[in-house]
Formats: structure tokens, sequence, C-alpha cells
């Protein structure tokens, strides 16, 4: 998932100017500044930061377009190395989540971009990068010199301003979100399951949104309440303390995240603490782990492992992080159910000691949202992944678990537009008898010829796992007389083993099918995506 290029800008250079992107749009800045233009969407950089900008020429020239570090499942520290020696804002990349999921608002690198030209000041933003990636940002940060704007998104409303995202229409990102009543919560999963999988409903009716299959849905979920009390019931504070005209209580419900303890917590506690654990916090809020439980410390385990310190709510709250919206790919399409958008929610609950730990959304969504309730929810229009532009062209879809989610709404699609193109799901999960999502409908489209194969498989039914690449394997045959005839390939779900296992599988159907060597199959993916033919939404 990509998120949509920023508005086109006015550039006074011609095409032909031999300049960096980098050096184009700090000249083009500096003319706009100098001449006195105004034109939304260019930003004037100050003059120190052309003068680093131009003095960076050799750095830039260096510069390979290139990113070997961008692969999700590469550790940080092994990203970084990879680029080393690059110019900041490839360092900058590199501490990304490497995901390009646009939970932030931007892929990884046009938010390293953002940040490094200062159009982005908060470096908060990465969900699937976390406090690791936060921490190396702010120290890359420093490289920049002194911070222009605040270097994190504030966890306490600030007033409404004029800013350039207020233009943008509501529910087109996720600076201006839009309201949607919460309809419905429909189990997917049957007795037996080990998994909670939610078909979600919400009515747009009201909101004005619209989106396309393959856009994502963002929500802006709330904190659980009986977490919201142990949290004040911890902290030893009055739930009705005033904070930024709103209570403590409200502020703790939506405004911060209540997930892993960040580091400006341990260091609050470091300056309240004393003694032994004032250490500890100290340690803790550089990344060390003197317990061996850093990993466990959400913000209530924080607040208990330091229980008799009591910081003040205020400074508490700004301690923490905001609570950030999650997206979630668009299950149906509007031309077959308007005014309503679905989504394919898996709870997240695991157990650490005594207490259950909550997704935030996704048990929001499974538990909390009430029938009726308005809820702050986006668009995120999907850049690259989506039904190809003839609706005869072939395609095959595979989406394993939640996976599955944007599938259903192209096939959704494309019976509402009787597209003549043949449809084929590949989608899997552990068990047929509790875990085929939308059975009954896929039996449906494929007795319409809507889909026009459908391979399933299950990963627990048998003594050895069975997994959605071992069925294409299969049937590479025939896959890769599809991909010949000019069938698009779409890929959606876990993104971290998943996407990698299916790629794999594909080269080697393209290699034995395909009559190709291993390098020569593998340019040809390659080529597949460049094309986009070759798609993927995973996270
Ligand atoms: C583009 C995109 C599309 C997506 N589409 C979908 C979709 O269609 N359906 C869907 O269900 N999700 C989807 N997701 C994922 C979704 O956005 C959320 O990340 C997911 O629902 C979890 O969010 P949460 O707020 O419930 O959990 P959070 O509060 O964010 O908690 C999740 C975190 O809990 C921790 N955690 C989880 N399990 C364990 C464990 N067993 N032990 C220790 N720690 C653990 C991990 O740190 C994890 O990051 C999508 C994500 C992206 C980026
Ligand atoms: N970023 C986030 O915060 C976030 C939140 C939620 C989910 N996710 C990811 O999204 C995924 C979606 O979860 P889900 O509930 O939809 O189901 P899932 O956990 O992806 O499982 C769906 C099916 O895929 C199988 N599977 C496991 N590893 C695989 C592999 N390497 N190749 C192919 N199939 C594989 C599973 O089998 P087995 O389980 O039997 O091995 C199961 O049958 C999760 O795996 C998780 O990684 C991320």
């Amino acid at each position: 998932m990509t998120h949509n290029p920023p508005p086109p800008k006015l550039s006074l250079l011609p095409e032909s100017a031999p300049f960096t992107p980098e050096q184009r749009a700090w000249l083009d800045g500096f003319f706009v500044a100098a001449l006195g233009l105004s034109e939304n969407g260019i930003t004037a950089l100050p003059p120190q930061d052309g003068a680093a900008l131009m003095a960076g020429v050799g750095a830039a020239a260096e510069e390979d377009d290139g990113a070997p570090w961008h692969d999700q499942a590469m550790p940080l520290p092994e990203r970084l190395k990879l680029a080393e020696g690059r110019p900041l804002r490839r360092r900058m990349m590199a501490a990304m989540g490497q995901q390009d999921c646009g939970q932030c608002g931007y892929n990884c690198q046009d938010y390293a971009d953002a940040i490094f030209f200062k159009k982005e000041a908060k470096l908060n933003l990465c969900v699937p990068g976390g406090k690791e990636t936060l921490r190396t940002l702010k120290v890359l940060h420093g490289e920049m010199g002194a911070p222009a704007a605040p270097a994190l998104a504030p966890a306490t409303p600030e007033p409404a301003t004029e800013s350039p995202q207020a233009k943008v229409a509501a529910g087109r990102s996720r600076d201006t979100p839009a309201e949607a009543a919460f309809v419905s919560r429909t189990l997917l999963n049957k007795p037996g399951s080990s998994k909670e999988t939610w078909h979600i409903e919400f009515d747009l009716s009201s909101s004005g949104l619209d989106y396309v299959v393959g856009d994502c849905f963002g929500i802006f979920p709330t904190n659980d309440q009986t977490l919201v009390a142990a949290v004040i019931k911890a902290l030893d504070a009055p739930a009705d303390f005033p904070i930024g005209g709103r209570t403590f209580r409200e502020v703790l419900t939506d405004g911060v995240s209540l997930g892993m303890a960040p580091d400006a917590l341990f260091q609050l506690y470091s300056y309240i603490a004393g003694g032994e654990r004032r250490q500890k916090a100290k340690a803790l809020a550089s990344g060390e782990d003197p317990d061996g439980d850093a990993a466990s410390l959400d913000v209530l385990a924080a607040i208990e492992k330091f229980s008799g310190v009591r910081p003040d709510p205020e400074a508490f709250i700004e301690a923490l992080e905001p609570l950030q919206p999650r997206l979630f790919s668009i299950s149906s399409s509007l031309k077959s159910n308007p005014g309503r958008v679905a989504l394919t929610v898996d709870t997240v609950r695991y157990r650490i000691g005594k207490r259950t730990r909550l997704g935030v959304a996704s048990t929001f969504l499974g538990d909390r949202a009430a029938p009726g309730q308005r809820v702050k929810v986006y668009v995120q229009r999907a850049q690259h992944f989506g039904l190809p532009a003839d609706p005869a062209t072939p395609i095959i879809m595979i989406g394993p678990g939640t996976g599955v989610a944007p599938f259903r709404a192209f096939l959704h699609e494309r019976m509402a537009t009787k597209a003549p193109g043949r449809s084929w799901l590949f989608f899997g999960h552990q068990h047929r008898d509790y875990d085929y999502f939308y059975e009954d409908e896929f039996s449906g489209m494929r007795a319409a010829g809507v889909l026009t194969r459908l391979s399933l498989a299950w990963s627990r039914d048998d003594a050895q796992k069975f997994y959605v690449q071992d069925r294409m394997r299969e049937v590479g045959r025939e896959l890769w007389a599809w991909l010949a005839d000019g069938a698009y390939i779409y890929v959606c779900g876990d993104a971290k083993h998943m996407a990698k296992d299916v790629e794999r599988v594909l080269v080697e159907i393209v290699a034995q099918f395909g009559a190709r060597s291993t390098d020569e199959a593998i340019a040809f993916v390659n080529d597949l995506k460049k094309r986009g033919r070759y798609q993927q939404d995973v996270y």
C-alpha cells in the first residue's frame, strides 16, 4: 500500500536542469520565496537547509537509486548498516518499518524525505517501526541541527488552526478525518476456531465519503474503558483532572496510546523516582532492558513497575504517544453495497502474565463500537493496488486469512459491473470447518462464473502445514498459462512471511513452466511488478 502522491508542485526549473530532486525542491522553494510567489504545495526551505543541501551535492551524487534495506523482514541494525555512508535522508528511510503501509500517510521514502525537508515535524508516525524507529529517527534528526518544529505529534489536542490539510476534503487523509456510523459486526469464524475475525460494516451515507476497491479505511479507535480505569487507579489520579479543556479520563480514552510504554514515560519516571529505580527508568528510556521485561511493558505495566512514584497527570499525558489511527483493507464495493464500507478484521488479543492485552483498533471494532456510534474515519487511496483498467483482464488473487479482504471487494465489483475477465482466488486459513471466510458468497460466485477458479489451503487440518503457495505449486502450469495470457497477480495479508514465500514460489513457477533460469524468472517477476501486474497490499 502506498499513499497518494502530493499535489503537483510549481517548478520554476526546466525539466532538463541538471539537479537532483532535493536540489530542485530547494531551488524551487528559494525562487518562490525570492520572487514572493505563493503556491500551495511549495515550501520555501530556510537558507541553512539549502546550504546544507547544496553542500551535499557530493553525497547526493553518491546515492544510488536502489534501497537495499527496503525489506520489512530485515532487522533495523542491518538496515542502518546497509545505509551507512549514505545521505541523511536515505538513512532516515532505512530507519522506517519498510512496509510502505501508508499508516503514516506516506510511503517509507516519502516520510523520510518529508522529515528531511522539514515538511513533516512528527517523528513518531511509523507504526510498524515502533519505538526502535522513533529512537533512531530522533538521533538522525539531531544531525539536521536545531529542530524547526516540535519533534513529536502532541498527545494533547492543539487549538484548531487553518492548516494546509484543512483544505483537504474531510475523510481523505488521517489529518482530516470524517465521521461514519458503525453498523454491525459478524463473526466469520465458526465455534472451535482459535481465531476471531469479524466482518465489520460502516454506513458512509452521511460522511460524504466514497472509495474504490483496493483502498484502505482508516479508523481512529478508542481505548478499552477497563484499561483506562486501571491506568487511572494505578496512578492514583483524579479521573476528572483537567487537561487542555478535557478530563484526564477523556484524554486517556481517545487521545493517547496505552500500548507499549514510550521512552519519554521512562524518562519522566527517571526524573521523579529515586535510587535504583531511577537508574532502571533511565536505562529503559535509552532502550536498555535492565530486568529483561522491557518487551512486556505497556503503559499500565510501566506504571505498575514504578508503583508509588506519582507523576503529575498532565506530565504523564505529555509523556505518552498520541493514539494513532489503524488501516484496514476495504472488503466491499460501493457498486454492490452503496453507502457502505466493509472490513475483515482479525482481533489482536494476547496474554502476558495475568492480563490479556488488547489490540486497540481490532478490539474496538470487534468488541466496543456500538451500532449507530459515530467513529472518526478516513479513506486511504491505494496508489498501486486496484483492479486492472480493462475489465477483461484475468486476475489471480492470493489472500490467506484477512488477506482475502480486498479480493472480496474485487469480486463484488466485478460481479456488479459484469466484468468479463476471469478471476482466480487462492484463499487459505487454519481449518476448513471453522475459518472459511465468506464461504457461501464464494460458492455463489463460483456457480455464477464470477469466480472462475477457487484454490483453498488449510494449514492445520493435516499433520503437515499446507499453505496457499503449496497449492500454487500444485497448479503451477495453469497459473503460468494465466500469466502468459496477461493476468494481473495480487497478494494481500501477512508481510513478514507469507508475501515473501508466495513470491519465491511464483519465481519457481515462472522458472519451471516458463522455461527460464532462476535469474530470468526473478527478472520476469520484477518486470511484472514494474508494469503493475504484480501488486501487493501487505501488512
Ligand atoms: C495497509 C494495511 C491494511 C491492513 N488491513 C488489515 C485487514 O484487512 N484486516 C486486519 O485485521 N488487519 C489489517 N491491518 C492491520 C491493522 O491495521 C492493525 O495493525 C491490526 O488490526 C492491529 O491493530 P490493533 O490496534 O488492534 O493492535 P495494536 O494495539 O496495534 O497491537 C498490535 C501490537 O501488539 C503486539 N502484539 C500482537 N500480538 C502479540 C503477541 N502475541 N505477543 C506480544 N505482542 C503482541 C505487537 O507489538 C503488535 O504490533 C492492515 C494494516 C495495514 C498497514
Ligand atoms: N501489522 C500488524 O499490526 C498486524 C496486525 C494483524 C495481523 N498482522 C499480520 O497479518 C497477518 C494476518 O493475520 P490473519 O489473521 O489474517 O491470518 P494469518 O495469521 O496470516 O493466517 C492466515 C493463514 O496463513 C497461514 N500462514 C502462516 N504463515 C504463512 C506463510 N509463510 N505463507 C503462507 N501462509 C502462511 C496461516 O497458517 P498457520 O497459522 O497455521 O501457520 C493461516 O492458515 C498476520 O499473520 C500478521 O502477521 C499484522
